[in-house]
């Protein structure tokens, strides 16, 4: 047997720093306009071949630190490894080892982040040198936020999430660097249940594409920093459920002056955090109101 060979990757959380969602496709997903910016703050996948023999049958093991991630075939880790395997073919057996810090059922894109991690392990340990428009291809057929982790940037994201490009150079240096805090309730919201809800409220709630366009070509063009970007219309619907979110984000505006929204479909918000600000006081607050375990984390766009 040849010695195990390890490939260790780093899994970022994202944010939504613009997220319009622009209508109903006819296949029940939505399209979206989106500036998305992975953090500095993820989880950790550590892949390994040939150290262990995966449960007998089986090409593939996953074993992760926190007992709430499911670790069978559910999990996106291991839906990506199939994908991969019959993109190659390859047939090695693989022992996936995940440090989860990303909170689930958060819109920070942590299981998505994971899959296309896989993808990126399993390409280097394979050898099968797959290129970025295959490797966005598979990804894309994981889950719609699955290929903007492949640009390892900011990004605009458009259709389901399968169009991605790079945000220009200029625009990215006016988000990367950028400290941000960011904060979960104790309960998570579905994707699903959100863009449901979005839907049964009629054409209204959606930003129609050219306006979503306007704004972020308006963004880009001119000078205002990542306070000036942030928007999501998926907040109205998942607000009027879980008013503990806009209440808090209210609060830190009036009290502390911050830039914040809600990341994705929540229950995950941000703060963008000027130089000097009073990040032990914005802490005490976001406790104070969100509970004591509540999940804060700073952290950089990266
Ligand atoms: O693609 P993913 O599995 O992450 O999406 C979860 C759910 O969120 C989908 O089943 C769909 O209901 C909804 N969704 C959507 N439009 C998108 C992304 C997600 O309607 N662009």
């Amino acid at each position: 047997m040849s010695p195990p060979r390890t490939a260790t990757i780093f899994s970022p959380a994202k944010i939504n720093l613009f997220l319009a969602v622009t209508g109903r496709r006819a296949d029940g997903y939505h399209d979206l306009v989106s500036v998305v910016a992975p953090l500095d703050f993820g989880d950790l996948l550590i892949a390994e071949t040939g150290e262990r023999k995966p449960e007998a049958g089986r090409q593939f093991d996953l074993e992760c630190n926190d007992p709430e991630v499911p670790v069978d075939g559910n999990n996106l880790i291991l839906k990506a490894a199939k994908a991969f395997v019959v993109a190659t073919g390859w047939m090695e057996p693989v022992a996936f080892r995940l440090d989860k810090r990303i909170p689930v059922g958060a819109g920070l894109g942590g299981g998505s982040s994971n899959a296309t991690a896989t993808l990126l392990a399993l390409n280097q340990l394979s050898g099968a040198n797959l290129g970025r428009a295959e490797l966005a291809g598979l990804a894309a057929g994981i889950g719609s936020d699955c290929p903007l982790f492949l640009e390892g940037g900011p990004v605009i994201m458009r259709g389901r999430g399968e169009r991605i490009e790079s945000l220009p150079d200029p625009a990215a240096r006016r988000l990367r660097g950028r400290k941000v805090l960011v904060f979960k309730p104790s309960f998570g919201v579905s994707t699903a249940w959100a863009y449901e809800r979005m839907a049964a409220n009629g054409p209204q709630s959606y930003l129609p594409a050219q306006e979503a366009e306007r704004r972020i070509a308006a963004w880009l063009g001119g000078d205002s920093d990542a306070g000036g970007l942030l928007f999501n219309n998926l907040e109205p619907v998942v607000f009027r459920k879980f008013v503990a979110l806009p209440v808090l984000l209210e609060d830190l505006r009036r009290g502390f002056g911050l830039a914040a929204r809600m990341s994705g479909s929540g229950s995950s918000c941000f703060a963008l955090l000027p130089s000097g600000a009073p990040v032990s006081e914005i802490v005490t607050t976001i406790r104070e109101a969100w509970g004591a375990v509540c999940f804060v984390q700073p952290a950089t766009i990266a």
